[in-house]
């Protein structure tokens, strides 16, 4: 069943209560806080437009990091409203809280087309509670609900799932803004029925994080190409050797199954067969979280089956580039979500690099769709350079991962059936 969206509902001259995703990174910089890439605000602007068009007046909801229930200046999200205002190139209201009366003034004097950004909702620890009367109070500021904050969809909070609740309650509309159609047609419609062949790309560190979505992409996919250090729990259930790897040694039979699903349902299972890998020498420093903080040196490709015992696995090797890039030039369909290696360190950043290049190849030369499931693959597939050669990128992170699970998302669950 599809989603009610924002063209099924007339918003002129109607409070229009959205939710975003403006959790962006920021850093500071000369006593300023600067936002670091802001994808997530540009991919709302479709929805503020249109809505801006037909006469809405716009009231924003959205959480930036986790300040645990307690107003933190560093986390506001002022910084947001301007570079928000530069993108839309009018002006956006800026309210120093989410809720009480200033806040209910400032909605009450928006004209038609105007947009109001309300402080992080995250500044009240009801937000994350999901509790009633708060929910109540910013579910008041609105007459429609829009969500747009994929990438938080999956968490029950008041403004994800409590205010829905409310205004629902009271007959108003609770719709899906453009960003959350696109995201739940490509990662869920468009990969329910895949054209064929259906090739998945998984990476990232760990194989108990993307177990659920390998089980269920099974299900599914053509091929399953698997890298980044999950890859070593899967050498280690075949017997190899994997050194100072990355390792989840208590998964070794969960990497099992899922091999042995892979032969009964036909579904080729790639692992790396040569690895970059360098040796981590401690360099007798800290992080901030205490931890011994190692120098990765030495590097170079490794062509063994077994990685030596003083080395540590960083990235696939040329040969698995070569075999996973045949792979992906079959596809119609791609799935990423996960990196390689560790492409944030140049010596490491081939894999993930070369992939992405295969990915893109693909997508123009075969026509395919390529999906980018996310966090930081789609970090990497920016830092290549290649974001606008893609089919689509997930502005969802911890969202993404539980929407290709098959999990029902609870901001989703909460808008009107069409
Ligand atoms: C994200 O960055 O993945 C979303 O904004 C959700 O943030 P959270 O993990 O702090 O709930």
């Amino acid at each position: 069943m599809g989603k009610l969206i924002i063209n099924d509902v007339d918003v002129s001259g109607k409070r229009v209560l959205m939710r975003v995703d403006y959790n962006v990174p920021m850093e500071e910089s000369n006593g300023r806080m600067v936002i670091n890439d802001a994808t997530r605000i540009k991919e709302t602007l479709p929805t503020l437009l249109n809505l801006i068009q037909r006469g809405a007046r716009i009231v924003l909801m959205a959480h930036l990091g986790r300040p645990d229930g307690k107003p933190d200046p560093s986390l506001s999200l002022r910084p947001v409203a301007n570079a928000l205002a530069e993108m839309l190139r009018r002006p956006v209201h800026f309210a120093d809280d989410c809720i009480g009366e200033r806040v209910e003034n400032q909605v009450k004097s928006l004209k038609d087309g105007e947009v109001l950004l309300l402080e992080n909702v995250r500044f009240y620890q009801e937000e994350e509670a999901n509790d009633p009367a708060f929910s109540e109070k910013l579910a008041s500021l609105g007459e429609i609900y829009v969500n747009d904050a994929f990438g938080a969809a999956h968490r029950a909070h008041a403004s994800t799932a409590g205010v829905p609740a409310s205004i629902h309650k009271r007959g108003g509309k609770c719709v899906g803004g453009l960003l959350m159609e696109r995201e739940l047609k490509f990662l869920g419609d468009e990969l329910e029925n895949p054209a064929r062949p259906f090739v998945v790309i998984l990476g990232g560190a760990k194989v108990s994080d993307k177990i659920k979505v390998i089980d269920r992409l099974l299900e599914k996919a053509d091929a399953i190409l698997i890298g980044g250090a999950m890859a070593y729990t899967f050498k280690l259930a075949d017997g190899i050797r994997v050194g100072k790897s990355l390792v989840e040694p208590d998964k070794t039979d969960v990497a099992t199954a899922a091999v042995g699903k892979a032969k009964e349902k036909g579904v080729t299972f790639l692992i790396p067969s040569d690895n970059v890998i360098a040796d981590p020498i401690d360099t007798g420093r800290k992080n901030k979280k205490g931890r011994a903080i190692f120098d990765l040196q030495n590097a170079r490709i490794n062509t063994e089956r077994d990685i030596p015992v003083d080395s540590e696995g960083v990235d696939i090797g040329p040969a698995t580039i070569a075999t996973f890039a045949n792979e992906i030039a079959k596809a119609k369909t791609i799935l990423w979500n996960g990196p390689m290696g560790i492409f944030e360190d140049s010596r490491f950043a081939q894999g993930t690099f070369s992939i992405a290049q295969a990915v893109v190849d693909t997508t123009q030369k075969n026509g395919a769709k390529s999906i980018i499931g996310g966090g930081d693959s789609v970090k990497a597939i920016n830092v290549a350079g290649l974001g606008a050669k893609v089919t689509f990128m997930s502005t969802g992170g911890g969202a993404s991962l539980e929407f290709l699970e098959g999990k029902d998302l609870p901001g989703v669950v909460a808008l009107g059936n069409s």
